[in-house]
């Protein structure tokens, strides 16, 4: 099946609701919890999470790794007004700010410790962008971990995979979550971007029936 881009940002608000009222703590918590074991010296620094949507992984990483500041980048307005929010609530925002922005927009170049992305790469119409802005933005020995989700091979097995993960959920999030499947990219195809921007020290690992992760160090 060939990809079915999305649109790139998440600027309705009923739908950015839906996405901050969902329950993905166990992705994102364990997202957070993959960081931790493959790069367990990393103790303090400014991390970046590119596509940082509502803010929860900031909030959990910062939990979790009490010597880093955070910088969300999320180019919706809606979603950078709930991530704002619910950091002042969590009593973070001395610790994680946001720029709402396009990644592709960032100016700067080597102004992270880390970096983090979780769910963003199938926005994107030219994944090679993120890669490259990925390793701009981080200082050279940079730890870097990116999730996302898998394209299955066929509409159908699309369909399958949210009537198994999301059954119950509201009909916005099951939608969201068809268009995203349908808009990621398969193992070959991140192999493939990791390999033309010389990327391929970082390792992709595929860690359940919908998700892989690209982690490693950058040089
Ligand atoms: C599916 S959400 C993932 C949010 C968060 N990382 C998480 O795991 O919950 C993707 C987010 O990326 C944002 N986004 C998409 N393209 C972007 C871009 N070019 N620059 C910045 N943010 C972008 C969207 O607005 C959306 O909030």
């Amino acid at each position: 099946m060939d990809r079915v881009l999305e649109p790139e940002l998440m600027e309705d608000e009923a739908q950015v609701q839906a996405y901050a009222a969902a329950d993905f703590s166990q992705e994102n918590q364990g997202f957070v919890d993959r960081f931790r074991e493959y790069f367990p010296d990393f103790s303090e620094g400014h991390v970046l999470d590119l596509g940082c949507g509502p803010g929860d992984i900031p909030i959990r990483f910062a939990r979790a790794v009490p010597g880093c500041r955070i910088t969300g980048v999320d180019a919706s307005a809606p979603m950078v007004r709930l991530a704002e929010e619910t950091v002042r609530q969590a009593g973070l925002s001395s610790r994680i700010v946001f720029r709402r922005e396009r990644f592709q927009e960032l100016a700067g170049a080597s102004v992270a410790d880390a970096a983090i992305s979780n769910s963003l790469v199938h926005h994107v119409p030219n994944p090679l962008q993120f890669w490259h802005k990925l390793r701009l933005a981080v200082k050279p020995g940079s730890p870097v971990l990116v999730m996302d989700l898998l394209r299955p091979e066929s509409p159908e097995m699309a369909q399958a995979i949210v009537d198994r993960y999301t059954c119950g959920a509201p009909d916005i999030l099951r939608r969201d979550f068809y268009n995203s499947l349908l808009s990621a990219f398969t193992e070959d195809e991140i192999g493939a971007q990791l390999a033309q921007m010389n990327l391929t020290r970082l390792l992709i690992d595929i860690i359940d029936d919908r998700h892989w992760v690209v982690g490693g160090i950058i040089y």
